[in-house]
């Protein structure tokens, strides 16, 4: 399947070099926008993902050095959110997000000093973070050498983590009012035929990880019905923490067995 691309000042060559960190996606590019549907756009922000349906100025698109992301990394510190997943003075956990979405989560735990192992299966949602995490890098952003990201179902490798914190971020339920926003009508709309939140958590479980944390709406239900040992909770969100022995300075070591997988 091909996407429609636009570049309307024909930026080849830095295009094709971020481009080349994408071989999964194909696009065929072109100067002027599409009548219909979503296609992909490319300008001096590097990748972002538009729709004919909105506003020329709306956009998905990920930015970790500038705009409200980049300032959420800076501000977290004891959010809920790095005291689920264990961190603490002299310990900082290895993460595996299972559900790396648009990376904000994954962004906060590296900056705390955190390595993380992101997965994330959707082609369109890999891509704008492939890109996002590309151009935090040639900004020097330190905590990018902490971070290692597979475009994969992270159901086929759960089951070779022997360590740290295994973190699950499901989508919520499907509302049934369309989005209002691009970015929100995006994640409404991925593929979510082979999407099984349940099973994941059960591979996790049956992992040598440390800890799993699944992030759920603050009032939604255990997910896969497994009640977790605690729970901790912020404003719309609460943390599930489902552990299985104490952490140790070994639950700090990068995930060499899975990336070799
Ligand atoms: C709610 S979003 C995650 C948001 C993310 N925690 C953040 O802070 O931006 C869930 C994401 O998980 C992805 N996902 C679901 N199941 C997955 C799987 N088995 N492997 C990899 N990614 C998965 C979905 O495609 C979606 O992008």
């Amino acid at each position: 399947m091909y996407w429609v691309g636009v570049d309307p000042l024909q930026q080849v060559v830095s295009r094709g070099e971020a481009m080349d960190l994408i071989p999964w996606l194909s696009i065929r590019w072109q100067t002027t926008c599409p009548c219909s549907g979503h296609y992909f756009w490319w300008d001096g922000d590097g990748l972002a993902l538009k729709s004919a349906e909105f506003d020329l100025r709306s956009r998905v698109h990920v930015d970790f050095v500038h705009g409200s992301q980049a300032r959420r990394i800076k501000a977290a510190t004891g959010e809920a959110l790095t005291r689920a997943v264990g961190c603490q003075k002299g310990l900082r956990p290895s993460v595996i997000d299972t559900t790396a979405g648009l990376g904000g989560d994954l962004s906060v735990l590296a900056n705390l000093g955190c390595k993380v192992l992101a997965m994330e299966r959707d082609p369109v949602v890999a891509a704008l973070l492939v890109d996002a995490l590309r151009r935090a890098e040639e900004s020097e952003i330190e905590w990018c050498d902490r971070l290692r990201f597979r475009y994969a179902d992270s159901a086929q490798v759960i089951s070779c983590v022997s360590h740290g914190i295994v973190y699950l971020d499901p989508m919520f339920p499907k509302e049934r009012k369309a989005a209002a926003s691009l970015p929100m009508r995006v994640l409404q709309e991925l593929d979510q035929t082979t999407y099984d939140p349940d099973r994941l958590l059960e591979a996790a479980l049956d992992s040598d990880a440390a800890r799993v944390v699944v992030k759920r709406p603050i009032r939604a239900d255990f997910l896969g019905g497994r009640r977790p040992s605690s729970q901790l909770k912020a404003k719309t969100v609460r943390f599930d923490l489902y552990p299985k022995r104490k952490l140790t300075i070994e639950d700090c070591a990068s995930f060499e067995e899975v990336i070799e997988t």
